[in-house]
């Protein structure tokens, strides 16, 4: 008997969870393949959650999360961008970045609506259009990975809904910069289009890379839902503690939406995220975390470009690398990365 709904038929299980899967209990496998940071929460995080947890913060708290922690979120985007958004009517905190992904192409889209996804992407997004009935046309990238922003014009049509932009990206590394974020922002005004801009690599960019706040470009704040996570940032993926800002108007269908799946978040973790986000143990760890990504990107780049066959660009953002397997005997990177489990 199958009563999988045909909705989830037509999703593909996930490559990286299935190899992650693979490489759990082999002895000397470091997994490279899902997009955690092996590196421990600060101390300091995990005493505020065990206090939030004997604080007796173990109850339901509001739909769109602790006010406490939406001030800090709001509090951050003022400080590091120079951009107000409503911490009662704007600011959502949700389990993990892709809850948030989930919930708002679930408000959003119709049957039949068409995304513009970049060409690659975070694995997730063409599933998730696909879940909420939508179709995922693709934008290419340039030889290094930007979005191919001419080419990108060609392919809006009426049925073009939302644009999703993902920088510092999963997987390539790339970022974009201001003016070439703004004639993105400028074809999303041109046709209309909701934006969602998934920043959560946002602290994670090396050499002469920013990262640039698609919500503080000209035109995009109107039309502009942010994707956020404490995953990366402060190493707690376990946690699945995501969050989004964006204007009253757009955040409260997907407060109606979010609030008949979770209800809301989880609440002692939300509290000791809202004591810590802005102390200084929170500032050292975002620096001291940078700096090892930054050296490990280093090596396993130079690492990669000594392979035979293996070309590999220095990633200016995210932590990951995007290696050329192209000049290899293996077709393609499912085969490659089968491969390389077979060898160790
Ligand atoms: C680009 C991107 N967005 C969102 C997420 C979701 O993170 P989380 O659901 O852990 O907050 C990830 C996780 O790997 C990611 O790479």
């Amino acid at each position: 008997m199958n009563f999988t709904s045909e909705k989830l038929k037509k999703i593909k299980p996930s490559g990286i969870r299935e190899l992650f899967s693979k490489s759990q209990g082999i002895e000397n496998v470091i997994s490279l393949g899902i997009g955690a940071p092996d590196i421990h929460a600060p101390d300091k995080l995990k005493e505020a959650l065990k206090q939030a947890v004997d604080d007796n913060f173990n109850n339901y708290d509001q739909t769109p999360g602790y006010l406490g922690l939406r001030e800090a979120i709001t509090k951050k985007y003022r400080v590091d961008y120079g951009v107000d958004y409503c911490s009662t009517n704007g600011t959502i905190v949700v389990c993990g970045g892709v809850q948030l992904i989930y919930i708002a192409l679930q408000t959003y889209l119709s049957n039949g609506d068409e995304v513009l996804v970049q060409d690659p992407c975070f694995l997730t997004y063409p599933q998730q259009v696909t879940l909420a009935g939508g179709k995922t046309i693709w934008m290419p990238s340039t030889d290094n990975f930007e979005i191919d922003i001419e080419k990108t014009k060609e392919l809006v049509t009426d049925k073009t809904k939302v644009l999703i932009l993902n920088f510092p990206s999963n997987p390539t590394g790339a970022v974009m910069s201001r003016e070439e974020l703004k004639a993105m922002v400028d074809i999303a005004v041109d046709n209309n289009l909701l934006i969602l801009s998934d920043e959560v690599y946002e602290y994670y960019t090396y050499d002469n890379a920013k990262h640039v706040h698609v919500g503080s470009i000209d035109g995009a704040y109107d039309r502009t839902i942010t994707v956020n996570s404490f995953s990366k940032t402060y190493a707690v993926p376990g946690w699945r503690m995501g969050y989004g800002v964006t204007t009253p108007e757009l955040m409260k269908p997907i407060l109606d939406y979010h609030s008949f799946v979770v209800a809301n978040a989880t609440t002692p973790t939300q509290v000791a995220l809202a004591n810590f986000m802005h102390t200084p143990e929170a500032v050292k760890f975002k620096k001291d975390v940078k700096g090892i990504f930054q050296k490990r990107r280093d090596v396993i780049v130079d690492g990669l470009n000594s392979i035979g066959g293996i070309k590999c660009q220095k990633p200016v953002g995210s932590f990951y690398c995007y290696p050329d397997i192209s000049q290899t005997k293996y077709s393609d990177g499912e085969s490659f990365s089968t491969k390389a489990f077979l060898i160790i």
